[in-house]
């Protein structure tokens, strides 16, 4: 948590963000004219097992900054998400990889960065585009391109397919064109990447993202692992 807050300390109205900071403080709990906050908006979105994961990591804490120092002020005034690194968390099952995604993204909110994001598993994103009567599929994709933030989670875990490999391009290639923040995860090893993507999504992963690899055993059959 401590990591967390270091990006904090470059907002210094953000409040502490505890394991329990969605619980409202009793002086406002039964305000009913109280707003929620971005990070409790984002928190409803949140599945339950990491609504309140914190990005422990420090190569998550350090890509929480950078975001939070290329953030421009909004139409509010208040800073909202730019242009800026991407982040491909890697590792094998269990070690906190989906742990680490959703907590930048409630690092960021806690610093408060103004931001739209949405998050899909490549294997939800690729049975979305699967071609159905009545589903406009390339707007789903040109909305997941275009969103300031996009968290993809289990990237080259489906059965990948010519078909698979020039969606993924599509996204992956729009986001590093514009420079927009993505946070992916994956548990290959950066030289199978390259077989389960393709080059053209590997090539533009290595320069638009910072690798973090995750270590350690896999947390659900060790869950007192540190
Ligand atoms: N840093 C952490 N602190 C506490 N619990 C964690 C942490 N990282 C992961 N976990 C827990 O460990 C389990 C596996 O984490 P998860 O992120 O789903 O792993 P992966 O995505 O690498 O397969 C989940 O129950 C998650 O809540
Ligand atoms: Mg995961």
């Amino acid at each position: 948590m401590a990591d967390l807050l270091t990006a904090r300390s470059l907002t210094p109205d953000s409040a502490v963000l505890t394991p329990d900071s969605t619980v409202p403080d009793p002086g406002t709990a039964t305000d009913p004219e109280r707003q929620p906050t971005p990070l409790e908006l984002a928190e409803r979105r949140i599945p339950p097992r990491y609504r309140h994961a914190q990005p422990d990591h420090p190569q998550v804490t350090t890509w929480i900054q950078q975001v939070v120092l290329a953030a421009r002020p909004g139409p509010s005034g208040a800073p909202g998400i730019a242009t800026g690194p991407s982040l491909l968390i890697a590792g094998p099952t269990g070690v906190g990889k989906t742990h680490q995604a959703y907590g930048a993204v409630r690092g960021l909110l806690h610093a408060g960065v103004r931001l739209r994001w949405q998050m899909t598993t490549a294997a939800d994103l690729y049975a979305a585009h699967r071609p159905r009567p009545g589903h406009d599929s390339e707007r789903h994709l040109r909305d997941l391109a275009r969103c300031p933030l996009l968290l993809i989670d289990d990237l080259g875990a489906a059965k990948a397919s010519e078909w698979t490999e020039e969606l993924t391009y599509r996204l992956i290639n729009s986001r590093y064109e514009h420079l927009l923040p993505t946070v992916l995860t994956t548990n290959l090893p950066t030289r199978d990447l390259r077989t389960a993507l393709g080059d053209r999504v590997a090539s533009r992963l290595a320069e638009m993202t910072e690798r973090v690899v995750l270590t350690g055993p896999d947390r659900r059959r060790h869950p007192s692992a540190s």
